[in-house]
């Protein structure tokens, strides 16, 4: 600066300064504007926050929610407080090990193999050991005495799966070039089962290795479309609280807000008033059941649709159980109602052809209206050092013999034999549904929930304690579905109890005079429900509900998982 030389010193000194002052006023200015900047965005985004809450569960359900949530907290510290802690403790551990030893065998007669046979086996001896293993004792699947479960076309079926599987027993549909059949079986199977759900066209399709899969890869397809379309970082879903747990698992996995909507008597259907409340900028996927798994109810899907349609939110509707039963109630002459592709509001549907599409269990499809919702759900990677790498679902590696079994299943049953399973599963639903409304040793106690159309008939009591009957049924060798919000049971039919559905009505008659004979008599002597000695799935749910904080149930839960490991 040739000028600035000849300033006084002293003047210098002065104009450096200011101009230090004034840089000093300016940060500290940018300092305030940020901070005011920040504190407004936090306003903004709390008051968002605040205002979505109200505007989705109105004032009484806001203050319903804190309440619940209070009172959970509250009833957390008390589960920890260091006397409760322990005797909480001891009772899980207890109930934990008699878990333990009604499921893994022990005693002096049991053989366990849990370490490598150093020298292999013979084949007789695997054969042997095989047959063991099949036939240790369990409830009755073959004699139709298990509710869902076993989702089987037949023996004669069964046996044509086991061949498809000896066929493809090595294949990978990794690898297409290798094994070009299981590619072109895995294609049949989408396009047929995109035809049984009138799928427009350019829709597409995927398989997987079950219903959960199918959904966890909608869920993904959703909240990856939403972030890249409309850069959504706190995706939201709505769901209807009957929904399979699978979306729960996957807002779980994927970092999801779950928001729950209540399925309200008589109907049992979500209440769509409440979801369209619910919905926010950041709501990336609605869902409808066809049916529910709980009570085998069907969701309004056609006005899940039109509100779907309208704001422009995906909406998935779960077939998962519905599956090959669902499309062809009107071919069979059935009541039923729209859910499918027809709507132009549905996105995607997931389809388990290991359920009524009787495939061998590890096979589901999840179809999508058109590739703009399936190519979010894929996952490619260009850069690995293992090569340019890309899989359609979870799985890398997959049993191209499932595929196999999966493609001889629909071929075989065809159309045909889907509305005859259809007439007969549909039919037996409809038997016991009938015998519980109309005969009145059961109609006294027992109520149907809503309008069963599928294949689930569920029902509670107002009268008895319906874990009760749960426990009854399960004593004469039947194993029903407990439920919870609300108490109930359900049966899912399939193939094998509909040939046991007459011994099934008669025995629930039985199980139900029981019960009420027990509660009569305990009433007499002058006892309370307390008195009562508890089966089981009583325990459990008589306990669970009532919980503010499930912590403990959780815990059994965590326990029965490591049952399962137990060699
Ligand atoms: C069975 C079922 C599923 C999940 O299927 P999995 O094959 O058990 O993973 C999803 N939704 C409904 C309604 C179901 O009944
Ligand atoms: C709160 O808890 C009550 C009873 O425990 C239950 O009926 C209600 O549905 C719960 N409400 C919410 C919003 O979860
Ligand atoms: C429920 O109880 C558990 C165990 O005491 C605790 O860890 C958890 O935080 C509680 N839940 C809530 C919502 O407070
Ligand atoms: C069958 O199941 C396997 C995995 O369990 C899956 O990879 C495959 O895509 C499924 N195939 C069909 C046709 O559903
Ligand atoms: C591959 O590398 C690119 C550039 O480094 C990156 O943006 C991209 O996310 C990578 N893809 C995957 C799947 O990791």
């Amino acid at each position: 600066m040739p000028g600035s030389s000849r300033l006084p010193v002293s003047l210098r000194e002065t104009l450096n300064a200011r101009k230090g002052s004034v840089r000093g006023q300016i940060v500290a200015l940018n300092l305030d504007v940020l901070r005011n900047i920040i504190f407004v965005l936090f306003l903004l985004r709390w008051t968002r926050k605040l205002y979505y809450q109200l505007k989705g569960r109105g004032i009484t359900g806001s203050v319903a929610d804190v309440y619940n949530y209070t009172r959970r907290s509250f009833y957390g510290i008390f589960l920890r407080l260091p006397g409760v802690r322990t005797k909480v403790q001891t009772q899980v551990a207890e109930t934990i090990l008699k878990l333990e030893r009604k499921l893994v065998p022990s005693g002096p007669g049991v053989e366990r193999t849990v370490t490598l046979p150093a020298q292999g086996w013979s084949e007789e001896q695997v054969r042997k050991a095989l047959d063991d293993l099949a036939g240790l004792e369990h409830t009755r699947w073959e004699d139709g005495r298990v509710s869902g479960a076993v989702y089987h076309g037949g023996a004669e079926l069964l046996k044509l799966q086991t061949e498809a599987y000896g066929k493809f027993a090595v294949s990978n549909p990794l690898h297409p070039d290798v094994f070009p059949g299981v590619r072109k079986m895995e294609a049949e199977v989408v396009a047929m089962v995109l035809g049984l759900f009138n799928a427009p066209d350019g829709a597409v399709g995927v398989t997987t290795s079950g219903g959960t899969e199918s959904i966890l890869m909608a869920v993904l397809s959703a909240r990856n479309k939403a972030y890249s379309e409309r850069g959504v970082t706190e995706p939201e879903i709505i769901l209807p609280e009957t929904a399979h747990t699978a979306f729960r698992k996957a807002a779980n996995y994927f970092k999801i807000k779950v928001h729950l909507v209540t399925c309200n008597a008589p109907s049992y259907k979500v209440h769509l008033a409440s979801i369209s409340r619910l919905i926010t900028p950041n709501t990336v996927l609605l869902v409808g059941s066809a049916p529910n798994f709980p009570h085998g109810i069907i969701d309004d899907i056609s006005g899940l649709s039109r509100l779907a349609h309208k704001r422009k939110i995906p909406l998935h509707v779960d077939c998962c159980l519905g599956s090959f039963i669902i499309p062809l109630l009107p071919k069979a002459g059935f009541d039923f109602e729209p859910f499918d592709f027809k709507l132009k509001g549905v996105t995607s549907i997931s389809c388990d052809t290991h359920k009524y599409g009787f495939a061998p269990k590890g096979n589901s499809t999840v179809l999508y209206r058109s590739d703009s919702y399936r190519k979010y759900q894929y996952f490619i990677d260009p850069n690995w050092s293992g090569g340019v790498y890309a899989s359609p679902s979870i799985a890398g590696s997959r049993p191209g013999a499932l595929i196999a079994g999966c493609w001889a299943s629909l071929v075989k049953q065809g159309e045909s034999g889907y509305i005859e399973a259809c007439h007969k599963i549909v039919g037996t639903m409809k038997k016991i549904e009938t015998a519980i409304r109309e005969k009145p040793e059961l109609a006294s106690d027992l109520k149907i929930i809503g309008r069963p159309l599928v294949s689930v008939v569920a029902f509670l009591s107002n009268t008895i304690d319906i874990y009760d009957i749960a426990d009854g049924m399960n004593e004469k060798g039947w194993h029903l579905n407990a439920l919870q919000n609300p108490p109930a049971i359900h049966i899912a039919v399939t193939l094998p109890i509909v040939a046991a559905a007459d011994a099934l009505i008669a025995d629930l008659i039985q199980v139900t005079e029981d019960v009420r004979e027990a509660d009569r008599k305990r009433i007499a002597e002058g006892k309370g429900a307390k008195g009562a000695v508890k089966g089981d799935t009583a325990a459990l749910y008589g306990v669970a509900g009532s919980l503010p904080n499930k912590s403990v149930v959780v815990d059994l839960a965590k326990g029965f998982l490591d049952t399962l490991y137990k060699a």
